[in-house]
């Protein structure tokens, strides 16, 4: 019998994913059962004033355990992590917070015989020997980013506990996720986001992947379902735990900027590579994640037009009120 989750830990809340998910899981499971961490980086306001709240180094078991027991979780969504491109410009500091962090989530769930453990992993897993169109749930999985490495780990170490502890650990492959209200930070992925931002503010953009250069990509509300959903699928349809495959739609730069000029037409869009093309090049074109949606009914909502529409729409709001970056329309 699955256990209950009541108290639930949110480790990365300050992050694109992790803020969004928090409010959500607020609404959801009440505001004061859902304990939202950060490391550095000031919360919003929204988010520290509508619940719990704490800065914590998730490579140390003592203060993360410290929140665990202050506040009785028994459900941590771990969603603390250095991306692709920080990554490799830090692969020492990705390592030891993606690795050192996870095991030491699992570790305290596992001592604390928690109900539920969500793992986020990537399409960062992918890399040589797979097929990029279509990428299937069981493929070779031989990564060329540090990133991608912890995320492999990850998914086996996941598997693991799932098998020799019985501990209750979900994840998905997580494609590019786009979003209006946190910026991601250091990801390959993250194009996708500031292209819209400097569309509404200078009309245009130089892209750091090139045009053609194809990558699975998900709005945020999708993301936001597919957390929770995964997190509350009954178990014993589970036949996979911690890494599904899972997308929205895939697109190119060149199809992204299309679909932009629609709304605004006087849009261009430049290209100035950098080495994230290298790790664009090396990741999936397309997924299948028919898996996902055969074990817990995965759906996607979004499709580009529909994300394109509503992007626009939330972040020419902000910019009309002169808080597109959050307190101006410039970035910081
Ligand atoms: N968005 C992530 C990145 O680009 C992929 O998981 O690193």
């Amino acid at each position: 019998m699955a256990k209950e989750m009541k108290n639930i830990l949110v480790t990365g809340a300050v992050g694109q994913i992790g803020s969004e998910l928090t409010m959500a899981l607020r609404e959801k499971y009440g505001a004061q059962n859902v304990v939202a961490t950060g490391r550095k980086t000031e919360p919003s306001a929204r988010l520290r004033d509508s619940g719990p709240f704490y800065f914590i180094d998730v490579t140390k078991h003592r203060t993360v355990r410290e929140v665990v027991e202050k506040h009785n979780i028994d459900t941590i969504y771990h969603m603390a992590a250095i991306l692709s491109g920080t990554g490799e410009k830090n692969p020492g500091l990705c390592w030891n917070v993606n690795m050192k962090g996870m095991i030491i989530a699992l570790e305290i769930a596992r001592e604390l015989e928690m109900a539920r453990v969500i793992l986020p992993s990537s399409i960062a897993v992918f890399g040589e020997g797979c097929p990029q169109d279509l990428t299937p749930q069981e493929t070779v999985l031989r990564p060329k980013t540090v990133y991608g490495i912890t995320k492999v780990a990850g998914e086996l170490i996941c598997d693991y506990y799932v098998d020799r502890y019985g501990l209750d650990v979900r994840g998905l492959r997580y494609p590019g996720i786009i979003s209006a209200e946190t910026m991601p930070g250091g990801g390959t992925t993250d194009y996708a986001v500031e292209i819209f931002y400097e569309a509404i503010r200078v009309k245009k953009y130089t892209s750091f992947i090139g045009p053609e250069t194809s990558l699975p990509m998900m709005y945020m509300p999708d993301c936001l379902k597919a957390t929770i959903d995964i997190a509350e699928a009954p178990f014993s349809k589970l036949e996979h735990h911690s890494d599904f495959n899972v997308s929205g739609f895939s697109i190119n730069p060149a199809e992204l900027a299309a679909e932009i000029k629609k709304h605004i037409p006087e849009f261009e869009i430049s290209y100035e590579t950098d080495f994230r093309q290298a790790i664009a090049e090396s990741w999936p074109n397309s997924i299948d994640d028919s898996a996902a949606r055969e074990e817990w009914g995965w759906e996607p909502a979004y499709d580009l037009a529909a994300m394109t529409e509503d992007m626009l729409e939330k972040l020419q709001a902000r910019f009309a009120e002169g808080t597109l970056y959050g307190e101006s329309n410039d970035p910081k």
